[in-house]
């Protein structure tokens, strides 16, 4: 069996997920992990029958079996588990098969499928699931438009809880009746409540008036290239290095575009008229403070995961889509010609 294809992380650091577990697990006669590997989330129920599934005989489960077709029916269960994770162009290369059956099912990874798989089978079932921070973060989760509103608690975690992955985690408490808020917790800490929609933690700004284009046009005049504003739309590899709007020359040896600032990690942002210096510092603070601000008050999750955990700073991407809606805005409110 190969294990990459499994995608055998193990959860090495469960403790932190205690606290949050036991505030809202309910009474069940058994806790089953389908896809359990080690059985490490088990470890965590000292006081009830647990039972341990996997695909894969080498880990010792308690049933082999493949838990995307073939989970059993227990009386009274809870489920807890930390499902296989692949974004399906990995898959495509790695199990055709799976990425046929993920991609059919309109999901653009394999824990999507995984949760799916389980709900299918068994809801309503009370579940707390392990699963990469995109579930709320990305634009795009197929899943968080199927289960946003029965997320009864999330719980954001600053390290790995894995040593053999960086891919940021929450884990979720889903629960078979609706729900209008959702706890949010961070590490062992409860934080607030919150409302996660069906685009996640999409900010509410108004719409204004398109003021940018993003890259080089053919018809750009040579003084709003001349503005030459970059936004770097991915975190570096430090907390310092993170999503900021600065001047070209600030980061490229060159006054304006050049062909290195034009991919998901930088763009240059040109204006559609002539700006002064004093407005181009305006706009380069206030879009600076305005993601610094959103990223906090939203602990992350309003920002799509990118490249994974660098000892514990979770590094993000911004989608050109927000940061054009971002930059408008502050033009509409700050920069009126
Ligand atoms: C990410 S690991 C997590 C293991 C464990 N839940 C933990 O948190 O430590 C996923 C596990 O799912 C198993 N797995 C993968 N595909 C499976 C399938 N179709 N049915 C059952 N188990 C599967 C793998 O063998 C692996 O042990």
């Amino acid at each position: 069996m190969n294990k990459d294809n499994l995608k055998q992380f193990f959860t090495h650091h469960y403790e932190v997920l205690r606290p949050f577990i036991d505030t809202y697990r309910v009474e069940s006669d058994i806790i089953v992990d389908p896809f359990a590997g080690a059985g490490h989330l088990l470890r965590l129920f000292e006081d009830v029958e647990t039972f341990a599934i996997d695909i894969d005989p080498d880990v010792e489960p308690d049933l082999v079996a493949d838990s995307f077709v073939d989970i059993p029916t227990f009386s009274n269960p809870l489920i807890i588990t930390n499902p296989p994770y692949s974004h399906r162009h990995v898959l495509q290369k790695q199990d055709p098969k799976l990425y046929e059956l993920v991609t059919a099912a309109g999901y653009t990874d394999l824990y999507e499928y995984s949760i799916k798989r389980i709900i299918d089978q068994l809801w309503p079932v009370p579940i707390f699931a392990l699963i990469p921070e995109n579930f709320v973060a990305s634009r795009t989760t197929k899943l968080r438009k199927e289960l946003y509103d029965h997320v009864r608690a999330m719980q954001i975690h600053v390290d790995s809880t894995c040593d053999d992955t960086t891919q940021p985690t929450i884990m979720v408490y889903l629960t078979p009746e609706k729900v209008e808020h959702t706890d949010l917790w961070l590490d062992d800490k409860f934080k607030e409540k919150v409302v996660i929609d069906k685009n996640g933690f999409r900010p509410d700004l108004p719409q204004c008036e398109n003021c940018v284009d993003f890259g080089m046009k053919p018809d750009q005049s040579q003084e709003c290239l001349d503005t030459s504003i970059l936004l770097q739309a991915t975190d570096g590899g430090s907390e310092q290095n993170r999503i900021k709007l600065m001047r070209v020359y600030d980061r490229f040896d060159s006054k304006h575009f050049h062909n290195k600032i034009s991919d998901r990690a930088y763009i240059q942002i040109v204006p559609h008229f002539p700006m002064t210096e004093e407005q181009i510092q305006t706009l380069i603070v206030e879009f600076n403070q305005w993601i610094d601000d959103w990223r906090e008050s939203t602990h992350g999750l309003g920002l799509t995961s990118f490249r994974g955990n660098i000892g514990g700073f979770r590094r993000k991407r911004l989608d050109f889509k927000l940061a054009r809606q971002v930059i408008n805005r502050i033009m509409a409110d700050q920069i009126t010609l």
